[in-house]
């Protein structure tokens, strides 16, 4: 085949050495526009893993590759003037330069035509000539451009601005990240050793800061003497480098997270940066152009043409991407919010920084550096006001919450049972409640429990109504307090415009075939074209509810529950004042957020008013409708939680969604758990999480890195009621207490756990 690659960068070079090995016969050229020995950047870097799948492809550049690396186990955090450093992160870097240099000669010593110096006008005129033309030609890829209709890129400009610059100042012991505080706002700097004197150093900043900096305004050689006087204490007087001069300006960029809908057209293929980017703080772009390139290349030895081999290869290829371009999403996300963690515990900074993709799990953690995550779990624990002197994983630390103090973090999330009669909970919810209570989570806290039977959802749904409702609620929080050392949680709620529908098995949210009630509701809109339209409440309803949420929580505290939660979200009636696709008033109760959140902080303060002053009371939000602008988006929810904040609520139960049928949620592990991060750290109120939380290991990493305080799980304590002391048991701590009659389950279960364990760590 008569081949061209246009670009000779790592995706290029590593093309046309991939396909000579594969048949010597192809007659392959390289086209690029610069000298051998010009480039742009410093060092790049790629883990043992890449290396292992290069060596597997060609051995031969592997090991010159290999022989030119700069190891490094460990990862240091400059950062409130301590310096954390972590080990056992395995990176290794090499220059650009010298990487493409041994490309160079790899690919010249297998028969590769190099034409340098060569700039390509169109790779459409190459397409011509070539059997098929590598369109490897970077980040700007001019035939990306050329043939956009077909290719579809979407490109996401990030918000920070970087610069990428050496330096002879020595990071030989670890990958340096340094963030100072100055009169501007925070700037820091990625740096990592590339060969024996030269490391590479990105100094990075929120756009806000560069501008007042006044970088936009100054040249290469000002920004770089002002960067060199920020960092100056980390450079021992060594001079900052840029060798980007082929770049206008000043060489500050913004990150361009680019994907396109199809990579191929005709003979013409897209690879590396022209195709896809992960962003720097990976370090995966290099990684992703050389995979690229063996995966391209094998399908066309495989295949029976260029076609098949395209196809297989964007299959093969697109999901590789799409999780790096992923974990890659989390990472610059976190550098955008470098000034929402910065009022963190330089322990939990450090912990949330290593975390952030979040490839990286606490077990995982453990595995790197013992030492170092048992440090930041005793520091953890200490801050929590533990008195244990063991080191235990964040999720078994206590939390107190006004009088009400807390085993552990683990909250049983509130979940509809759909099983009571006439509001009253049955024997059923006894069992359910009390076999959640003895299962080890912190806090069980019921179903949405109704404030009246026009207020249910389901003529199944719980109420506090009536007095036989709290005898019977009663019951049940006298056994969790006299079996168990669970603390029990009352959800308050009126289903509003959600009212009066099947059972949550049967046809969810559908009106009820018979039987319906009218329904009350923020305004007239109804849940669906399917649903009853509700009423628009006036004043008269609005005093009428409010006293009969006043009146639910007299009953739940003459039936002892220790907190109470306040249902604002999935659509019910106070989530409907909040959000603007459902809250159409014209009064002071509707329009800007600050009035639709009126109504729901009256009933806050009534409730608050009559419930006793040492327990504490929590909201549930959706602090996204999953709608885009029309709705609540996550920067609407951190104004929510600093209005319940002041109004005195003690925690804010971040769910999200559930409030129109128009939502597209984004569903994924821990799905909701960043709208927990960005209200607690840009609020400083406590938070819990919610939300395909699965794992001891999601519970812990979300709370040591200040996601959340606690983590509620609702489908898993359904098929698990012994969540907590389950995991306890399998992660080998022996400190949560069991119910006395189970204790010989329990130390087989403690056995079974050692000898799994044991015989994990001998394989
Ligand atoms: C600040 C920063 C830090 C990074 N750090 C890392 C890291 O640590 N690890 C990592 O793996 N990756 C890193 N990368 C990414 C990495 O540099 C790229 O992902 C990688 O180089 C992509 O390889 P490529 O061959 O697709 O493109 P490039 O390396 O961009 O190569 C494209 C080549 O095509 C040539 N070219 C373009 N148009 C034409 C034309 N019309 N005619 C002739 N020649 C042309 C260019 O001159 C260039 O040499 C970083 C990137 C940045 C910006
Ligand atoms: C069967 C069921 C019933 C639920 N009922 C309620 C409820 O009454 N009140 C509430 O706030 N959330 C309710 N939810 C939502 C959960 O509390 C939780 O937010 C959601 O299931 C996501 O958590 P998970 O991924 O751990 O299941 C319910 C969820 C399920 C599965």
């Amino acid at each position: 085949m008569k081949i061209a690659c246009l670009g000779g960068g790592p995706a290029g070079l590593y093309f046309a050495i991939s396909m000579k090995l594969r048949d010597a016969g192809h007659d392959v050229t390289v086209f690029e526009r610069n000298r051998p020995d010009d480039t742009f950047g410093w060092g790049v870097v790629l883990s043992d893993e890449t290396l292992g799948n290069l060596a597997a492809n060609d051995p031969v550049s592997a090991e010159a590759i290999r022989r030119h690396f700069a190891y490094w186990d460990d990862i240091a955090v400059n950062y409130r003037g301590r310096r954390i450093v972590s080990t056992g992160h395995g990176f290794c870097g090499i220059g650009r330069k010298q990487l493409l240099n041994l490309l160079q000669q790899r690919a010249l010593a297998l028969g590769v035509t190099l034409r340098f110096e060569t700039e390509v006008d169109s790779a459409a005129d190459l397409a011509k000539t070539h059997d098929l033309v590598i369109a490897a030609d970077g980040l700007n890829s001019k035939t990306r451009s050329a043939f956009a209709q077909h290719f579809k890129p979407d490109i996401d400009v990030r918000k920070c601005k970087f610069v990428w610059l050496g330096t002879r100042q020595k990071f030989e012991d670890a990958f340096t990240f340094i963030f100072e505080e100055t009169t501007h706002g925070w700037i820091w700097a990625h740096a990592y050793q590339f060969d024996a004197d030269t490391a590479t150093f990105i100094v990075e900043c929120a756009e806000a800061t560069w501008n007042r900096f006044g970088f936009d305004a100054m040249s290469s050689e000002q920004s770089i003497a002002t960067c060199e006087r920020i960092f100056a204490k980390y450079l021992g007087g060594h001079a900052l480098m840029s060798n980007a001069r082929h770049l206008r300006g000043s060489a500050w960029l913004n990150f361009p997270r680019l994907l396109c809908e199809t990579w191929s057209h005709r003979n013409i293929v897209l690879m590396g940066d022209a195709a896809a980017t992960a962003h720097f703080s990976i370090g995966s772009g290099t990684k992703l152009a050389m995979e690229s390139a063996i995966s391209l290349a094998g399908h066309l030895a495989s295949e029976p043409g260029i076609e098949a081999a395209f196809r297989k290869y964007e299959d093969a290829r697109r999901t590789e991407v799409l999780r790096l371009q992923s974990a890659a999403r989390n990472s610059l996300e976190w550098f955008e919010s470098v000034e929402r963690y910065v009022h963190l515990d330089p322990v939990q900074f450090n912990y949330s920084l290593l975390t952030r993709s979040q490839r990286i799990s606490h077990e995982n953690l453990r595995l790197r550096d013992k030492a170092w995550l048992e440090g930041a779990e005793a520091w953890f624990q200490r801050q929590a006001g533990s008195n244990t002197a063991d080191v235990r994983r964040p999720m078994f630390a206590p939390l107190r919450l006004r009088d009400m103090t807390l085993k552990n973090r683990v909250v049983v999330s509130p979940m509809a049972q759909y099983k009571a009669v006439d509001g009253c909970p049955t024997d059923w919810h006894l069992v359910h409640y009390a076999e959640r209570a003895k299962g080890g989570a912190g806090l069980v806290c019921i179903e949405m429990t109704c404030v009246s039977p026009q207020g249910r959802i389901t003529p199944g749904c719980t109420g506090l109504y009536a007095p036989e409702h709290e005898a019977a609620w009663k019951r049940i929080v006298d056994f969790v307090h006299a079996e168990t050392d669970a603390r029990i949680c009352c959800q308050l709620g009126h289903s509003g415009a959600k009212g009066s529908t099947q059972l949550g098995w049967e046809e969810m949210d559908a009106p009820l075939k018979d039987g319906n009630w009218p329904l009350l509701a923020a305004s007239d809109v109804p849940w669906s074209p399917r649903n009853q339209r509700p009423k628009a409440m006036d004043r008269a309803d609005m005093d009428r509810v409010r006293d009969e949420f006043v009146a639910a929580a007299r009953m739940a505290e003459r039936a002892g529950f220790d907190m109470l939660e306040l249902h604002c979200a999935h659509g019910y009636l106070l989530s409907g004042f909040i959000t603007p696709l459902t809250n159409r008033r014209s009064d002071e109760y509707g329009g800007s957020l600050e009035n639709r959140m009126r109504y729901p902080l009256e009933v806050f303060r009534a409730v608050r008013a009559v419930w006793p002053a040492g327990k504490p009371i929590s909201v549930r939000i959706s602090a996204t409708d999953w709608v885009g602008d029309d709705g609540i988006a996550p920067h609407d929810a951190v104004e929510i939680a600093r209005l319940l904040a002041e109004a005195g609520v003690d925690i804010c139960d971040v769910s999200a969604g559930q409030t129109s049928i128009r939502a597209r949620p984004v569903y994924g592990r821990m799905f909701q758990t960043p709208f927990s991060d960005r209200i607690r750290n840009e609020t400083g109120m406590a938070t819990m999480a919610v939300g395909n939380v699965y794992e001891p290991d999601h519970v812990n990493s979300i709370l040591m890195a200040g996601r959340a305080d606690l983590v509620c799980l609702a489908r898993p304590h359904l098929a698990d009621p012994y969540w907590t002391l389950h995991a306890a048991a399998k992660l080998g701590d022996k400190r949560e207490t069991w119910p006395v009659p189970y204790w010989a389950g329990r130390d087989q279960l403690y056995r079974l756990a050692e000898s799994a364990e044991a015989a994990a760590t001998s394989v």
